[in-house]
């Protein structure tokens, strides 16, 4: 089996090259840029892959509300333009979605089943939205996978770090933390991602599959208890996303069920918190052998 893996040097495609069995060809955004389609074209069909993982896309935001063109450059013409090449190879074409695709109910309190209607509140949530119906229009063979709040020892790409390491850089300069206590979501490992990726893939079940960590909570949750298990003490203080007031709206509730995946008798993913700890450790694993 030969993989091509997109946007592989991003935190999730650093965790899935290494974990992928057979031959993998991990293509960064220089090689493999899916703002250009006529080289994107070339270099996969030069290279044959069986199965094509798409990690890249653009995931600002904020910068999309201001920007929108730019997010769906990216995530939905992209992904269209991929779904496309992948289908006349044929490849298998896996694409990773967001929970924000989801945010128009305030009233919702039950995690979003995959047969859910989605209301995306944003431009970068719509620019994924569009980015996943074109997969399923174009590329029959595809895994569309909608995840949350993910975290890897790698960093999230384009915007340097994520969640964890800037919690604790902060924390670890004195200064005062003020997180949104009212977004509801599931924090999810890039390692247990990567790893039921894999597990889906082996079943042949095409289609659309929710994949977090299991449980839920709040951002605010989230950095407590990261100090808690990190051992630091933080002066952390819940506030309201009105109150933070990021360009972009989020939803209050984007907590995804992963009904899809546990139908194929799956297992799920661990818990967020033990995939937190588990984080931890792996972070402290790389520091000691730095
Ligand atoms: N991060 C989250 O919390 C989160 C939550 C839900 C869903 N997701 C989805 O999960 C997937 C993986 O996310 P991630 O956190 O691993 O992302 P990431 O670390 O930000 O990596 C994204 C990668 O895509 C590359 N990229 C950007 N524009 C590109 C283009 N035009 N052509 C090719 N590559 C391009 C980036 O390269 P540069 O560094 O050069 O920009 C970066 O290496 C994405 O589909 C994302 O939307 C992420």
């Amino acid at each position: 089996m030969k993989y091509v893996v997109i946007g592989a040097a991003g935190q999730l495609g650093r965790d899935l090259c290494p974990r992928l069995p057979g031959e993998v060809i991990p293509l960064g955004r220089p090689q493999a840029d899916l703002t250009t389609p006529d080289v994107l074209r070339q270099t996969l069909t030069e290279m044959k892959p069986d199965v094509v993982i798409n990690c890249a896309a653009y995931n600002f935001v904020d910068k999309a509300e201001s920007d929108p063109s730019a997010a769906f450059a990216v995530n939905a013409w992209g992904v269209r333009d991929l779904a496309r090449i992948c289908a006349d190879l044929p490849a298998t074409l896996v694409h990773y979605s967001t929970d924000y695709v989801f945010g128009l109910d305030p009233e919702r309190q039950t995690p979003y089943r995959e047969t859910a209607v989605p209301g995306p509140v944003s431009a970068y949530g719509l620019s994924k939205l569009c980015g996943e119906y074109v997969v399923r229009t174009f590329c029959p063979r595809h895994f569309v996978i909608r995840t949350c709040g993910l975290y890897g020892v790698w960093g999230s790409g384009g915007k340097g770090g994520n969640f964890v390491e800037t919690m604790l850089r902060v924390a670890s300069q004195g200064k005062p933390l003020r997180v949104v206590g009212d977004q509801h979501c599931t924090p999810t490992y890039t390692v247990d991602l990567a790893q039921a990726t894999l597990a889906l893939l082996s079943t042949q079940h095409y289609g659309l599959y929710h994949l977090t960590n299991e449980g839920s909570c709040t951002w605010y949750e989230f950095a407590a208890a990261i100090f808690a298990e990190a051992g630091v003490a933080a002066n952390l203080t819940a506030i309201t996303s009105a109150e933070y007031g990021a360009p972009a709206r989020r939803p209050p509730y984007s907590v995804l069920s992963a009904e899809a995946y546990r139908s194929l008798g799956l297992p799920a993913l661990r818990p967020w918190r033990e995939a937190l700890k588990a984080y931890l450790q792996e972070r402290r694993q790389r520091s000691e052998t730095r």
